[in-house]
């Protein structure tokens, strides 16, 4: 069942990721994934309806591979410099930068809503809610990938384009270019981000597994991207408090953790008193398979990661991941790419930014 499951994922998504990895080149069309709250059914395998009742607005636009190509043909050689440039200084914000993608999907769709700067008319922007707040980076790589493409192709790339691309990029430099895809693009960046959305949306590090699966499926995510996608937990850091005062640390910790971990932290973290660690002690800076081998040697940060062994489907897919080489860095990359499609505003809602951090 498991199996053709992954089997029709593959034939929907693998295509697009996995086919194309020619540079560039190749196109496949994308709609969306549909508009939360409700919970969304898997992608069906069945062709869409040759004539649909007509929408209620304007669906969102198609995702193309290549879709900067004609209008400005450098989009994706620059951003990849921005990223090359910051993560072989600080590979750190290469980690924040995954996360950011991720941040930015899961409130409001990829539409670089949590670029958003306060202002007297929303002084409460995504930004400034709990989990991006102090502790999500890399916004200085958009800004400078941002300034480069403004230079060479005024209005033409959009701020979500950006942040997913950036993703991408730090992906591929952090797994020494072992994760390697091709993202469609032409996202739209968005108008609305309000803090009280990112506590509702983004699973915290004390969700149990179904509350975890919950929080995916509601954005159109299911087990095995929630699986898949986690492994990001095999680079970056972690303030203490995200383990010691938000949430308290799995109980089955492995011990000798536990005493690096309480070495490290202050007894009771607080904004101006809170170190951070990092998330895998063994490969710190390296995007790769390690994090399965810690979920399994119960040396992990949060009890979102130790969740992954609280039912036998995914402790089978975590053992997958840990033990068979090169199997979770392409089934990253289709996750990447499924995650990136979120919840994709339309010509209605969305516009190209000028600048990633005010809306036009
Ligand atoms: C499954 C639910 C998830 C939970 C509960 C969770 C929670 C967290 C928490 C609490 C941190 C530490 C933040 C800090 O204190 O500085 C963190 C870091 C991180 N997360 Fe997640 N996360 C989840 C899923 C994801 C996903 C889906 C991605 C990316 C696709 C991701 C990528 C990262 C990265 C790369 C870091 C390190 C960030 C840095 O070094 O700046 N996480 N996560
Ligand atoms: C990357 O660094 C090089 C060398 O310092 C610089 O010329 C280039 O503009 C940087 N690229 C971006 C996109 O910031
Ligand atoms: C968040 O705040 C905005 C503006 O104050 C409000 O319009 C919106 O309904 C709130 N959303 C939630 C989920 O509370
Ligand atoms: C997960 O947490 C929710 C909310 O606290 C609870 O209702 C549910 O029973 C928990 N599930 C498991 C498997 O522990
Ligand atoms: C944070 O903790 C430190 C050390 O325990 C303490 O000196 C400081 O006053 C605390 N700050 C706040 C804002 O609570």
């Amino acid at each position: 069942m498991a199996r053709l499951g992954l089997v029709i994922l593959v034939a929907l998504l693998g295509a697009a990721a996995v086919a194309a990895q020619a540079p560039g080149s190749s196109s496949y069309g994308y709609g969306g994934v549909p508009p939360s709250p409700a919970p969304q059914s898997p992608p069906s395998a069945s062709p869409p309806a040759p004539t649909p009742s007509p929408p209620a607005q304007a669906p969102p636009p198609r995702l193309r591979f290549g879709f900067y190509k004609r209008s400005c043909p450098n989009t994706e050689y620059i951003v990849r410099d921005a990223v090359r440039n910051a993560t072989s200084v600080d590979p750190g914000l290469g980690a924040g930068l995954i996360r950011m993608a991720f941040h930015d999907c899961f409130v409001q769709g990829c539409d670089a809503s949590v670029l958003l700067d306060p202002t007297p008319a929303n002084p409460r922007p995504e930004k400034l809610g709990p989990p991006n707040f102090p502790s999500l980076r890399g916004f200085d790589v958009v800004d400078a990938a941002k300034a480069a493409l403004e230079k060479a192709c005024p209005g033409v790339v959009s701020c979500a384009d950006v942040v997913q691309f950036a993703a991408r990029d730090a992906a591929f430099f952090l797994s020494g270019s072992r994760v390697s895809y091709n993202l469609p693009a032409g996202r739209l960046d968005g108008r609305v981000s309000f803090d009280n959305e990112t506590l509702a949306f983004l699973p915290p590090p004390s969700f149990n597994l179904s509350q975890l699966v919950g929080s995916f499926n509601a954005k159109g995510l299911d087990v095995d991207d929630l699986v898949v996608l986690s492994g990001s937990h095999t680079i970056g850091r972690s303030h203490c408090s995200s383990f010691t005062t938000i949430s308290t640390p799995p109980s089955d910790q492995d011990p000798g953790l536990a005493t690096i971990l309480r070495g490290q932290c202050p007894a009771n973290p607080n904004i101006t008193n809170d170190a951070t660690v990092v998330q895998d002690i063994v490969t710190p800076d390296k995007l790769d398979n390690q994090y399965y081998k810690n979920v399994l040697n119960h040396k992990v940060l949060f009890q979102s990661d130790a969740a992954l062994l609280t039912s036998s489907v995914t402790t089978r897919k975590v053992r997958e991941n840990a033990l068979i080489r090169g199997s979770w860095e392409r089934k990253f990359a289709r996750a990447m790419v499924k995650m990136s499609l979120i919840e994709i505003k339309t010509a209605a809602n969305g516009e190209i930014r000028k600048n990633c951090h005010v809306v036009n």
